[in-house]
């Protein structure tokens, strides 16, 4: 056992830790708290009139007489992109780097705030010129380039609704998401690339959406090439390129190198940078209703069907501003910050976008892979950038954890001041290899919980003033009033339950796209109109802090006794030969549910029945007996989404003999093969 592995181990014990003592916050929350307390819709009220800038201001704040369908300040009128661009120019901040944009072969390009405010006005004009309207819908399928913002503030500037589609994601499942939402445009890319390999995805994206009724324009970028024409400013050495192509049909696939030209169809087809060139340079924000919708965004998701989440103007950018600025502590004046999420999902809006430009934020942005061209690249470019404020998931610390601490320890990492984390619930052990080797030590972690639904984070700590437990979003913030039931509707007030949210909040979701009856049955059937079912389940402890443990579907019962995945799979990844867990319950006839687990090892470790033993036993002394695993399945690698959530689902599929259910959204389905496989194997050896 290491040194650092050794102090990981005695760490495990420590329940609480305490705001770093170094640590000095930089902007005062407690005031908030108190505030929300005494009366939340005041104290919405009180921040849409601070963080936000006007063309009409509101005289109505919330609006519930017709529950769920809430609006806020729904007679102000506003500008998003006003708000993210515009105000910070006026007020003599546009050479403000907006985002230090990092191409995967090195190259930077720094965007201030003027550049993005003349290139939206461009684009808005554009767009109009080929019939955008207000309340028309914009699809975006781009990798991470600086023109995402821009193509995602355009619309906001024109009230154009913007449906991004993760890049990661194949042509088919960008139709999907167009077709529904009758999109009349598509912002899209000539070629993208991924680990030195170009991906021709306009001759993809025309092959699947070609004949799509609605759609009467495709406006296409002209992406980043290796060898350079696409805008980097500064070609550095080009990676190896050696890498194999990723499988799939996304932006992220690799399907050759080289330069490309686009098919184009005439008339239908332009250009990005034609069209900018060509557009009036002025083109003045419109004052929209604060309820103005804003964008679709699909969730990724247990249901088979995406889900079309609607955000509408004012509510989705106060939650986003203000949970930024304070949850992450920024100031804008000296802070560099960066999400390492993608900005095809809700992370990305809210806190690469959104949060980020409203606050006036300097963001970094990077293009490529975090192994390419080596596993060091995340931890260089926080030295490059003096990152101070960092947000990435659990499972990508997981994965550094599998690769070494020699990554991070090549690299100075003493600019970082607030570390978070997304997604999933962290298991302690990342929790603190996080804290530790990436932190070191002095970094208040905020592990924040939110949804696609939610907008902006709910659950979270505040950085530098809460105290955090690894593995707790611990409190509500401000003005957000969360509440667990029992599965009969009652309180819980501790212990284990079906987490909700008792009173509407401005960021929440206002309906499906053009479906609010599976708004309804979705989110507010089960306990009424007023209470939002979130559709986690989670721990309250004796201190009131939330522990979510995952999904309601990933809940195992075990002899009548609830058991979360999360928690079985924190015990396994805790044992010093784990890299990653995911636990499903596979029917027993005697129990009702077994526990399967399927488990990467770390380094070159071999799965074998003395380290199964070694497993069950481990878990055994962690949590129960009966939190054993039935059966260990060993996996080179778990299914995974594009965003890098493991595929439970799939799992369960596997462990019940049923067929898998729908694979469209798997990153690499060779993975689901082989366990497949190895399942079956282990059921003959036993029968
Ligand atoms: O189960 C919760 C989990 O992710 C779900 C929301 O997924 P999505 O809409 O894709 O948004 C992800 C990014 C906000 C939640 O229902 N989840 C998200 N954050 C956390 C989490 N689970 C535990 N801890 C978190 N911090």
């Amino acid at each position: 056992m290491t040194e650092l592995e050794a102090t990981l181990e005695d760490m495990l014990a420590v329940e609480r830790f305490d705001p770093p003592a170094g640590f000095t916050r930089r902007r005062p929350v407690e005031a908030d708290r108190a505030a929300a307390d005494l009366d939340a819709e005041r104290f919405w009220a009180d921040a849409a009139r601070d963080l936000l800038t006007w063309d009409k201001p509101f005289t109505q704040v919330l609006d519930d007489t017709n529950p769920p369908f809430y609006t806020w300040f729904a007679d102000g009128e506003l500008n998003l992109s006003a708000n993210c661009l515009d105000r910070h120019v006026s007020a003599g901040r546009g050479e403000r780097v907006a985002f230090h944009w990092r191409g995967e072969e090195g190259e930077r390009r720094d965007v201030t705030y003027a550049q993005l405010l003349a290139d939206t006005q461009r684009l808005a004009n554009g767009l109009r010129s080929l019939g955008v309207a207000a309340g028309d819908v914009v699809g975006i399928f781009l990798p991470m380039i600086p023109e995402v913002a821009v193509a995602m503030l355009a619309c906001a500037r024109i009230g154009a609704v913007h449906n991004v589609v993760f890049g990661g994601f194949a042509p088919s499942a960008v139709r999907e998401r167009m077709e529904v939402s009758a999109a009349k445009v598509l912002i899209t890319v000539d070629g993208a690339r991924r680990k030195g390999r170009r991906a021709e995805v306009k001759a993809a994206v025309d092959a699947e959406l070609g004949d799509l009724p609605a759609l009467e324009h495709i406006v296409v970028v002209r992406g980043p090439r290796t060898g350079g024409d696409g805008g980097a400013s500064e070609p550095a050495a080009s990676g190896s390129g050696k890498e194999p192509a990723a499988s799939g049909t996304g932006l992220a696939a690799g399907v050759g190198t080289g330069a490309s030209e686009a098919p184009m169809t005439p008339g239908r087809d332009v250009w990005y940078d034609a069209l900018l060139a060509g557009a009036d340079p002025d083109c003045p924000a419109i004052p929209l209703p604060a309820e103005h919708p804003l964008f679709i965004l699909y969730s990724s998701g247990s249901t088979a069907k995406p889900k079309g989440i609607l955000h509408t103007t004012a509510g989705y950018l106060l939650g986003a501003t203000y949970t930024h600025r304070m949850v992450f502590d920024i100031n804008p004046d000296t802070d560099v910050y960066w999400c390492s999420a993608d900005v095809g999902w809700i992370t990305g809006h809210s806190y690469i976008v959104y949060g980020p430009l409203s606050n006036g934020a300097t963001s970094v942005m990077y293009e490529g892979a975090p192994d390419y061209p080596d596993r060091d690249i995340w931890w260089q470019i926080i030295e490059e950038f003096q990152v101070t404020v960092f947000y990435t998931a659990p499972t990508a610390i997981r994965t550094c954890i599998k690769w070494g601490p020699e990554y991070p320890g090549r690299h100075d990492l003493s600019s970082l001041r607030v570390l978070g984390t997304v997604g999933e619930p962290i298991n302690p052990k990342a929790w603190l290899w996080y804290h530790l080797v990436i932190g070191g030590g002095r970094c208040p972690i905020v592990d924040t919980w939110w949804q696609t639904e939610t907008g902006s984070v709910l659950i979270s700590p505040l950085a530098g003033v809460t105290s955090t437990k690894p593995g707790s979003a611990t409190q509500p913030l401000p003005g957000i009033s969360p509440a667990l039931r029992s599965e009969d509707g009652e309180p819980v007030t501790e212990g284990t339950g079906v987490l909700v949210i008792t009173k509407p909040w401005p960021s929440m979701l206002r309906t499906l796209y053009k479906d609010d009856k599976r708004f309804v049955e979705t989110y507010f059937s089960r306990f009424g109109p007023t209470t939002y079912v979130v559709g986690d389940a989670a721990r309250l402890d004796a201190d009131g802090y939330y522990w979510i443990i995952g999904r309601i579907d990933d809940v195992i019962n075990v002899s009548g006794h609830r058991l979360s995945t999360a928690e079985v799979e924190s015990a396994i990844v805790a044992h010093e030969a784990v890299a990653e867990a995911a636990v499903v319950a596979e029917p027993d006839e005697q129990t009702g549910q077994a526990i399967v687990a399927f488990v990467t090892l770390a380094g070159e470790q071999t799965g074998d029945a003395a380290m199964e033993a070694r497993l069950r036993e481990h878990v055994a002394h962690r949590i129960g007996k009966l939190a054993r695993p039935r059966r260990i399945i060993w996996a080179d690698d778990l299914p995974k989404t594009r965003s890098g959530k493991i595929m439970r689902r799939l799992l369960r599929d596997v462990a019940a003999g049923r067929e898998l259910g729908d694979v469209t959204t798997l990153r690499d389905p060779a993975v689901m093969a082989v366990i497949t496989d190895r399942v079956r194997t282990a059921r003959d050896d036993e029968e």
